[in-house]
């Protein structure tokens, strides 16, 4: 039946998940295994005082067997000892394989990140890809460990018990048996109001802090508009939900405790009764009914835990199946199984190229261009004509869907492509700095770089001067915790960094917008002299900025409308180029 097969599908993908989770575990097993053993021992080791106790009340007391005196003594003493420092053992290396353990899942993960093409990105939000990198990984790694030894510790205990108390007294075990069961029936009742409350709350929650998040970045558009009280409002309805749901939360989690707290003070006083009413029946010793009553109680512990341990164990499944749908995510654009490694020389190819990001809606429609080295081409056309896309194809962010694209005569896919992108320097419209110094920023594109050739960098991109001003110079941070730079210096350093790059091909996506026009002219001229030989790709919306590139492209919806170089496109007779140029005189931008 379909929905049988569907389930048992579900089932083989929640144990195939957590073999997958386990191949983690597999370099500690040793110490796993030795973590197990220890905690068997611990329990068993917690086992020993009720007999103590009862051969004291029995043997000693009643029928004065003074010589087990002495030695039971020394196991009263010796017992808390062994067990400290056996426990204090295990609690070291429950928090060592712990942390190892959930480090090497979020390096793996990391390292699976930076593996996944661009367009993985595009589908998932930072906000959730930290939530699976920090959260969910720590979810599975309590499980793991913490848990994983509880349970075992659960098991011995909970086998001594039963045995004990079934050796002591077995109809009173049988009545201690029914008493385990009403937990578990508790347990069943309120459990799904507890998770209810609970999963609603969370739900509640990421909708808080999603909304949080997304009004603290664009705080200056909410002061902007003055809307400080609109978005009050909107976060007291928010935390409104939370509210109810934590209420409700905290109803169904002390009822579950009340009658958890209920069951067991009634329990234990019922099979004190009958054990005392044993006594005076004279088929149970006093030292029976204390060592049975520990028992019980020791039991009674794990039957709790046993029956909250399956909602536990759905939170790590959880948390584990988010985690593999990461891990099971395919790099889109992947190695040729043997790659070419090359230098550049820069000669580009676009051949009826045809892309898409979703099938059926072309983006790029039979783009041919060729490139020599050394030339600038200029990709110009109104917003979301398939600019960026054109420069996203020939980085290899993503493969295209028709066509050929070849670098140096060779198809693209063929090129290892570590290799290849690092041949690239690409400033974008968008300033991309990391937490770290200017020095570093600028070095990110080549670590091989000297501090000469990072400040010659800087020196192009015209931000050198403004770096020396700075307390620190080079060695400023940057970004958070360092120094606050206009979006200008921000650009400027981006562009020291994709010079310092010494790249073979240059991308430059509207890199001097942000900059007035007379920076942007003298980063310009400055680049002219640096960039001989290298070919590059500049989008720009100031046709000034363009005006003497080798090619210019005009494309319309992925389709090129007009190409050539300044010159001949001023020619075409009521051509767009022509007639763009002449509205905005070479000043302006290309729409208004
Ligand atoms: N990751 C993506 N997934 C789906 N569609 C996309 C993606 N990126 C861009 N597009 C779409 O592809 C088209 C071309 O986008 P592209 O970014 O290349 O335009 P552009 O010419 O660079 O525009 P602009 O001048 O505004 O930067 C647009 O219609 C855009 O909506
Ligand atoms: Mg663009």
């Amino acid at each position: 039946m379909p929905p049988d097969n569907g389930k048992s599908d579900k089932d083989k993908r929640k144990i195939g998940n957590i073999k997958k989770i386990l191949v983690f575990m597999h370099p500690y097993k040793m110490q796993l295994l030795g973590l197990f053993a220890l905690t068997a021992l611990l329990s068993i080791i917690a086992m020993f005082p009720p007999l103590v106790t009862r051969t004291l009340v029995d043997d000693v007391f009643t029928q004065g067997k003074r010589n087990l005196f002495f030695g039971m003594g020394c196991l009263m003493v010796g017992i808390p000892l062994v067990s400290t420092v056996c426990g204090f053992i295990q609690s070291l290396s429950i928090a060592y394989l712990g942390q190892r353990f959930v480090f090497d899942i979020r390096c793996a993960l990391y390292r699976h990140y930076l593996s996944l093409s661009l367009r993985f990105f595009s589908k998932h939000s930072v906000g959730k890809l930290l939530y699976r990198l920090m959260g969910d990984s720590g979810t599975v790694q309590s499980m793991l460990t913490g848990q994983s030894v509880g349970i075992i510790s659960d098991l011995v205990v909970s086998t001594f018990a039963i045995v004990a108390t079934f050796a002591i007294n077995w109809r009173l075990a049988i009545l201690l048996v029914l008493i385990v069961a009403v937990f578990v029936i508790n347990y069943n009742v309120t459990i799904k109001a507890i998770i209810r409350a609970s999963r609603s709350q969370r739900s509640a929650y990421d909708r808080m802090s999603g909304g949080v998040q997304n009004r603290l970045v664009a705080n200056m558009a909410v002061k902007t508009f003055g809307a400080e009280g609109r978005e009050n409002e909107t976060f007291k309805v928010q935390s409104d939900a939370s509210l109810y749901y934590g209420k409700q939360l905290g109803i169904a989690g002390n009822t579950f405790s009340m009658n958890v707290n209920l069951i067991q003070a009634l329990g234990r006083s019922l099979i004190y009764f009958l054990g005392c009413s044993m006594i005076l029946n004279e088929t149970m010793t006093y030292g029976d009914v204390t060592a049975f009553t520990s028992y019980a109680m020791q039991l009674l512990g794990p039957a709790v835990r046993f029956s909250q341990l399956i909602s536990q164990l759905q939170q790590v499944s959880i948390a584990t199946e988010r985690l593999f749908e990461i891990f099971d995510e395919k790099p889109e654009v992947v190695n040729d199984p043997d790659p070419i490694i090359k230098p550049i020389k820069g000669e580009v190819d676009f051949k009826h190229v045809q892309f898409y990001y979703e099938e059926g809606k072309p983006v790029i429609n039979d783009f041919s261009i060729h490139v020599e080295p050394g030339q600038t081409v200029a990709l110009i056309g109104p917003t979301g004509c398939g600019k960026s896309t054109i420069l996203n194809l020939l980085l290899r962010f993503y493969d295209i869907t028709g066509g050929e694209l070849l670098i140096d005569g060779v198809n693209i896919k063929k090129l290892e492509l570590h290799a290849f992108r690092k041949q690239f320097g690409i400033v974008l419209q968008e300033s991309l700095l990391f937490s770290v110094s200017i020095r570093e920023n600028i070095r990110f594109s080549r670590p091989t770089a000297t501090n000469e050739e990072i400040e010659a960098a800087a020196k192009v991109a015209e931000i050198h001067d403004f770096i020396m001003t700075l307390d620190k110079g080079y060695d400023t941070l940057v970004g958070d915790f360092g120094v606050e730079l206009s979006v200008g210096q921000k650009q400027r350093i981006n562009i020291a960094r994709a010079i310092c790059a010494n790249p073979a091909i240059l991308i430059m996506d509207e890199a001097t917008s942000s900059l007035d026009s007379d920076s942007e002219q003298a980063i310009q001229k400055a680049m002219d002299r640096v960039l001989v030989g290298r070919t590059s790709f500049v989008v720009a919306h100031r046709l000034s900025t363009i005006k003497n590139s080798d090619q210019i492209i005009l494309l319309d919806k992925g389709v090129i409308q007009e190409q050539g170089t300044h010159d001949q496109l001023m020619a075409i007779p009521n051509g767009r180029y022509h007639d763009l140029y002449t509205k905005h005189m070479g000043k302006g931008v290309i729409e208004e």
